[in-house]
């Protein structure tokens, strides 16, 4: 039986068939997004991996492509990163795409690389991978992510940020076939209970100004707010050797503090200037047991970042990009309404399992207890529960009764995220898919990414209030439809 109808998302990018986990090799070139993605075309479970490919003009409809990249002689293809050689550096032609991988054998991880010539149609590998072997001892070394680095007037290089054990190693190169190591970043900094992986590292301005910081996210597969793997980021200066941090900024901070969100990885080329990431919508805890059959597997919504000043320093701050809008169908809309602990269902006759809500409640100092925010995918005694506690200035996710929770005891839960107000309210701004919700919360201060499986009939939403009424200041709910994804199989 296939769960296709139930549980796949209607607007998230999921495999065809399948495994997926990372995003893998994400760049824009000529019109059009690329997303690759960790790929197991035999089961939908772990196993021999290639890099699946699809591709985009807007972020939201996507076409899905064949495999680009098989596993060979020197290994499986883990995660790695793509980019636009402009200058041709390597030689393998005008405007080649680059993809930088990593050779994954049973005892040894190396880094290598393949190209394409035709808007990433065709691979080809290159002859002399790999590339980067790792020091004898090194057993984790693994998942390079390549950026072209050019500042005050200095002839450019490729700077590489590869995980290693847990440490980020730093490479550079003029070509991308030669590599020499430039630093290296950790230990002793961020969270370290489990193995770093992914890197990225990327400079962004600070409040929209003219000043910049470097900032440099790592998953690390355990350790995590909500337990297990987490996306976590330091920001700091980089002067194309070494990454350095100083004074709070040493502190571990979190991407995401839902339970599923791991191997974030940004955009090469983006056109707009804008950073955007997308990160693996599970979580290696339970990931091959998630209740879905014929595919197995999403990515988040694709986000903006940026970097904000806070009383806690300098923070990421990830929005969802402009352009799911476009998916916005029928709106409701309510202004300017008391919630009471018990009262009638405001929401009684709205219904949906693909929805975009925006609610905005009073938060003010004469306010100092209760719990109020939206019970979603309710329906047979279900319900999720995505809220903000008034006590603790938190956000929180409650999926302890959301469906199908027991096919792992790391699942069902309450994930938290600390949120001071920002003035005298605080945003709920929610996307539910069939299996998915991502709460960002005051324009993505705070966000939390939670898988869940309700059935297709758990389609109702309320408001709750608990402990003590609340002012809802807006409320704008849309139905959300589904996006295109075209097959192309040549
Ligand atoms: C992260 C990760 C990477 C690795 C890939 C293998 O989820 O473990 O470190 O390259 O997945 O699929």
């Amino acid at each position: 039986m296939s769960d296709a109808p139930i549980f796949r998302p209607q607007y998230h990018f999921t495999p065809a068939t399948n495994w997926l986990n990372d995003p893998n090799g994400l760049v824009y070139y000529a019109g059009e997004y690329h997303l690759f993605y960790q790929h197991n075309p035999f089961e939908p479970a772990p196993g021999p991996m290639h890099w699946g490919h699809a591709i985009s003009a807007d972020l939201v409809n996507w076409t899905r492509l064949p495999i680009a990249l098989y596993p060979d002689e020197h290994g499986q293809i883990y995660s790695g990163s793509a980019v636009v050689d402009w200058r041709n550096s390597a030689g393998f032609g005008e405007e080649a795409l680059v993809a930088i991988f990593t050779h994954h054998l049973e005892h040894r991880q190396a880094q290598s690389i393949a190209y394409s010539t035709d808007k990433g149609r065709s691979w080809t590998k290159y002859g002399s991978n790999p590339v980067i072997t790792p020091p004898d001892d090194l057993r984790d070394f693994r998942d390079p992510k390549v950026f072209w680095f050019e500042e005050d007037g200095k002839s450019g290089k490729w700077v590489m940020v590869l995980a290693a054990g847990k440490r980020v190693l730093l490479f550079t190169s003029p070509n991308l076939k030669n590599w020499s190591q430039a630093s290296a970043f950790g230990p002793g900094h961020g969270a370290a209970e489990g193995v770093w992986e992914t890197p990225d590292l990327f400079k962004l301005p600070v409040d929209a100004g003219p000043n910049f910081r470097w900032v440099l996210t790592v998953a690390v597969a355990d350790g995590a707010p909500a337990g297990g793997p987490g996306v976590q980021y330091f920001v700091g200066e980089f002067d194309g050797e070494t990454f350095t941090t100083s004074g709070n900024e040493r502190q571990i901070r979190w991407a995401d503090y839902g339970a599923d969100f791991y191997a974030t990885q940004s955009w090469s080329d983006e056109p707009n200037g804008r950073r955007i990431w997308v990160a693996w919508m599970n979580n290696w805890r339970y990931a091959s047991n998630i209740p879905t059959t014929t595919w197995r597997g999403a990515l988040t919504l694709p986000r903006e970042i940026s970097l904000k000043t806070t009383p806690q320093g300098v923070c990421l701050v990830q929005q969802p990009v402009a352009e799911i809008q476009q998916l916005r169908g029928d709106h409701w809309r309510w202004r300017n309404e008391t919630i009471t602990p018990g009262g009638p269902n405001l929401l009684r006759d709205l219904k949906g399992t693909a929805l975009e809500i925006i609610a905005d409640f009073e938060v003010n100092d004469t306010l100092t207890a209760g719990q109020y925010g939206l019970r979603v995918r309710t329906g047979d005694d279900i319900y999720t529960t995505v809220g903000y506690a008034i006590n603790s200035r938190k956000l929180f996710v409650d999926r302890s009764n959301s469906g199908q929770v027991q096919f792992s005891a790391s699942f069902p839960g309450t994930h938290t995220a600390a949120l001071e107000p920002d003035g005298d309210s605080i945003r709920l701004h929610i996307f539910l898919d069939r299996s998915s919700l991502e709460l960002f919360g005051d324009d993505g201060r705070a966000t939390l990414t939670e898988l869940i499986f309700p059935g297709i009939t758990c389609d109702g939403i309320e408001l709750f209030a608990v402990g003590a009424e609340i002012r809802l200041i807006s409320l704008d709910v849309y139905l959300l439809e589904p996006v295109t994804f075209l097959e192309m199989t040549v």
